[in-house]
């Protein structure tokens, strides 16, 4: 059993009584197979992480989801439209979770302030601590503490596809009151650019068996008519690994 092996068993191990002292909502699955239901439970990933001598983005990329170098891809596509060199003032990210996201978008700009809205409060604590982030309450799929038109760059990453429809779109209207005139909103989703017929098969057959809610699928058009009413543009989109196959990044500026 190879180092990585044995700290994707040790995940697996966490008893209930860990997670639940982590904070976690924990939904019961008969077949327990790394989907959403029981999500990177904060001490046991941390153990598994340190225990295979990885950072913890990196444990997940490469051990709980099977694509290494997945975030950066993502970070580094990013970086070559440009969203880093505009030099986001203020972040705001939804559902950091790890902060593998987090940690990147930090070495690429600096802003002076970094908002996170986080359900689980052990992530939440951590990322508060190690990065100087702001984690502001969760009250439901708002972003209540957030004034209007005052964040540059606003991102979700591997979120949508574990929300339901309604919670996804309230987030949306939420993402886009917040950002400023000329700010990003960036975020996958699975859409039907990431569904076909392969795709299907593979995600039917290999991926993520007894979690009903995940991958939530959201389709593209209706997330590009409802910014563009809201007053953005897409400016980018493209695929970003997720698990056995795929999410659709899609990159909005709003208009100035
Ligand atoms: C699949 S994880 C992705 C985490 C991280 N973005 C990543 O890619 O590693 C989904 C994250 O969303 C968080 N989350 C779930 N519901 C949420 C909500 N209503 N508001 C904010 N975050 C939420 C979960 O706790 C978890 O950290």
């Amino acid at each position: 059993m190879t180092a990585a092996d044995r700290a994707k068993s040790a995940v697996k191990s966490g008893s209930k009584r860990l997670l639940e002292r982590a904070g976690f909502h924990l939904v019961r699955s008969t077949t327990p197979s790394g989907g959403v239901d029981d999500f990177i439970p904060f001490e046991p990933t941390m153990r598994a992480a340190r225990a295979a001598g990885l950072s913890v983005g990196d444990y997940i990329d490469e051990v709980m989801n099977g694509t290494p170098g997945a975030t950066q891809s993502t970070v580094d596509e990013l970086r070559a439209l440009g969203v880093f060199a505009a030099a986001p003032d203020t972040v705001l990210e939804i559902g950091p979770g790890s902060g593998r996201y987090l940690e990147r978008t930090l070495k690429e700009c600096v802003p002076s302030r970094y908002e996170i809205y986080e359900t689980a409060e052990p992530w939440a604590d951590y990322l508060v601590v190690t990065f100087g982030v702001i984690a502001q309450p969760v009250t439901g799929f708002n972003l209540d503490a957030t004034p209007d038109n005052s964040v540059d760059l606003v991102q979700a990453h591997k979120v949508f596809n574990t929300l339901t429809f309604l919670g996804a779109c309230r987030y949306f209207f939420e993402m886009a009151r917040v950002t400023r005139p000329g700010g990003r909103i960036v975020f996958d989703v699975m859409t039907e650019t990431c569904l076909d017929p392969e795709a299907m098969r593979i995600w039917a057959t290999k991926g993520g068996a007894g979690h009903d809610s995940f991958p939530a699928a959201m389709p593209r058009r209706t997330c590009v008519d409802l910014f563009t009413t809201l007053g953005f543009s897409l400016e980018a989109a493209f695929l970003a690994p997720l698990g056995v196959a795929f999410t659709e990044v899609l990159v909005f500026k709003r208009d100035a």
